[in-house]
């Protein structure tokens, strides 16, 4: 019963639990008692979870399916944190940095693959990218830069990229800009509302529109002329967006030569990950590996299937 429950504290851990599953088929008996049920779903902490709703969502499915599969009766419980689970309220979490002190962090759950709203919450690319940056390797690349982050979503990759640098005695001042970029109106408000609360612990946050399929050259080369990085997480979902998504990044790379492009993109599709390489190379840009979420140590919760930090630079 306490591995389950440990599957549940680590609610993003769907693989384990089926693991535990396997190991220990007693544990059912168990949860033929409905106390037990419920013990079990108060691990699910939504509200204090928010970042792992997926995940928990998932399991909490799992769970229902194997009890029904069982012949168990779930709990109403377990139906209703379910049925919670599915709800799309906003949400603020507050991720602790390593001195203690709290970013405070809004998102919301609405995601909206058709209304391209998937960037009011927040993907575990962009936890990556910032755990990334302050490995060695990302060190040495990111320390003391100043970022554009494109497809920026709730900004959360740039943020706590540019908090954890920081916190990690990064001689951050003024100079030192974070310029977060995206396309979606709501997107964009959502972004500035985490801009100001960065700012409020000391960094130099804008945030602009960006859109990857018809920008300003002027503009974009403005912000380029103030930028030592260009980053971005999980902006490789849709191959038609491939052919702008890489003559952007090309436009940087030749406007401005000494500029790096990082970029961490999960795995979700070889086929997918395929065309953008494809794209890259006639475009004659390299996609250069540089770590895998994997690797990294784990600074933020987040589920760590296959993601990629890769650089793009010119052939
Ligand atoms: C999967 S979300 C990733 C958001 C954020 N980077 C993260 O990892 O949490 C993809 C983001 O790309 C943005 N996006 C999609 N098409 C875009 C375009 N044409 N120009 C700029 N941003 C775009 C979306 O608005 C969304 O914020």
């Amino acid at each position: 019963m306490d591995e389950f429950i440990r599957c549940f504290e680590e609610a993003w851990n769907v693989a384990r639990f089926e693991e535990v599953l396997e190991k220990e088929p007693s544990a059912w008996k168990l949860l033929e008692d409905e106390k037990n049920q419920e013990r079990l779903v108060s691990k699910c902490w939504l509200e204090k979870k928010p970042l792992d709703i997926f995940a928990i969502s998932k399991l909490l499915k799992k769970l229902l399916v194997s009890l029904e599969d069982r012949g168990i009766e779930a709990s109403a419980d377990i139906y209703k944190t379910f049925n919670r689970s599915r709800l799309p309220p906003d949400s603020q979490y507050n991720p602790a940095l390593h001195d203690g002190r709290v970013l405070p962090f809004y998102h919301s759950r609405g995601v909206l693959l058709q209304s391209g709203t998937t960037g009011l919450c927040s993907w575990p690319a962009a936890w990556c990218l910032a755990e990334f940056a302050i490995s060695d390797v990302g060190q040495s690349i990111f320390q003391g830069a100043s970022l554009l982050e494109l497809g920026c979503g709730t900004g959360v990759g740039g943020i706590f990229t540019a908090a954890l640098l920081r916190d990690n005695k990064d001689s951050l001042d003024a100079e030192r800009k974070l310029f977060l970029t995206d396309v979606h109106n709501d997107v964009l408000a959502v972004a500035q509302i985490n801009a100001d609360a960065a700012k409020e612990a000391k960094l130099h946050t804008e945030v602009h529109e960006l859109d990857w399929c018809s920008y300003d050259r002027r503009k974009l080369e403005e912000l380029l002329d103030q930028t030592d990085i260009v980053c971005g997480a999980d902006i490789f979902f849709e191959p038609c967006l491939f052919p702008d998504l890489t003559k952007l990044l090309h436009d940087c790379l030749t406007y401005k030569p000494c500029v790096r492009i990082i970029l961490a993109a999960t795995m979700r599709n070889e086929e997918t990950w395929r065309k953008f390489l494809e794209e890259c190379k006639g475009k004659k840009l390299r996609v250069a590996a540089l770590g895998n979420c994997l690797d990294l140590e784990e600074y933020f919760v987040y589920e760590r299937s296959s993601i990629l930090i890769v650089e793009v630079s010119l052939e």
